[in-house]
């Protein structure tokens, strides 16, 4: 399994960090054949596995029980826990519980923060205590409500300047790399050249020291709409949909299931049993 300082050897031997999303054992099993640097059970889970409108309604328990099955089927893959929403606001107390809750809980390598201000004592607060942090910066969900909806930022230069300055902020404080979520890639490459940890992009151009996508994205997995960043890989949806009709349509005309997928008694056993 890869490490924190792993990442920043990639990062210096100009070596892409692969990330994808996992939510479950399937996914993460899949993760790991393919050979993936680190996979994030991402609060995204609330969106592509839950069926909410947004990530808010996901808790430290969704978290954790999903976490653990990612664990059991990516055992030797570096996994990233999102914190969820207010999961590290409140006092450094209880982020440094939820942080010790997600690595003693699940078995995962470290969690990911959404921002800088207000989480920056808490993000220091984790590492000191053992605990690997990765930063979120840029689009964070979690606080889309305030940012107005879920839309590109740092698009102007004063808001550009803050968030080279919140990443800046996020390396003091210890985290060993940050995601940088629907920013312009010119200010994606501008932050990924202002720090030494990794830059992990999604929706943020090609010049990051990685990319990080979602499962259910990739694939087009129970997912109808998808962002302009998303490149889809496969489509899943089409195939998995019509072998459940298939079925369904066998079960209807009694096709299925035939003799082969049938358990058959000895005809002695029979003329004992009815004579
Ligand atoms: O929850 C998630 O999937 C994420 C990625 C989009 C970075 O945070
Ligand atoms: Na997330």
């Amino acid at each position: 399994m890869k490490s924190t300082k792993d990442f920043v050897k990639m990062k210096n031997e100009g070596k892409k960090i692969v990330m994808v999303t996992a939510y479950d054992y399937p996914s993460a099993k899949q993760a790991e054949q393919a050979e993936v640097d680190m996979i994030l059970v991402g609060d995204s889970l609330g969106n592509v596995v839950l069926g909410y409108d947004s990530t808010i309604y996901v808790t430290m328990e969704d978290m954790i029980h999903h976490a653990k099955a990612v664990k059991r089927g990516a055992g030797n893959t570096f996994v990233v826990v999102d914190m969820p929403f207010m999961s590290c606001h409140l006092s450094i107390r209880d982020t440094l519980i939820n942080g010790a809750r997600i690595l003693q809980e699940t078995g995962a390598q470290a969690v990911k923060i959404e921002g800088a201000d207000e989480v920056l004592p808490h993000i220091e607060a984790l590492v000191k205590a053992g605990i690997p942090v990765m930063s979120h910066l840029g689009l964070t969900p979690q606080s889309a409500a305030v940012l107005g909806g879920y839309k590109v930022q740092g698009k102007d230069a004063e808001a550009a300047k803050k968030i080279v300055e919140d990443a800046k902020c996020c390396q003091e404080a210890g985290a060993y790399a940050i995601t940088l979520e629907c920013i312009p890639k010119q200010l994606a490459q501008e932050i990924t050249s202002s720090v030494e940890i990794p830059t992990i992009g999604i929706g943020a151009g090609v010049q990051t020291d990685g990319q990080v996508l979602v499962y259910h994205d990739i694939l087009t997995y129970g997912v109808e709409r998808v962002s302009k960043f998303v490149k889809p890989y496969a489509n899943v949806n089409e195939p998995m949909i019509n072998a459940l009709k298939a079925y369904a349509a066998e079960v209807r005309n009694e096709i299925f299931p035939d003799d082969q997928h049938s358990f058959t008694m000895k005809e002695e056993e029979l003329k004992t049993l009815y004579g």
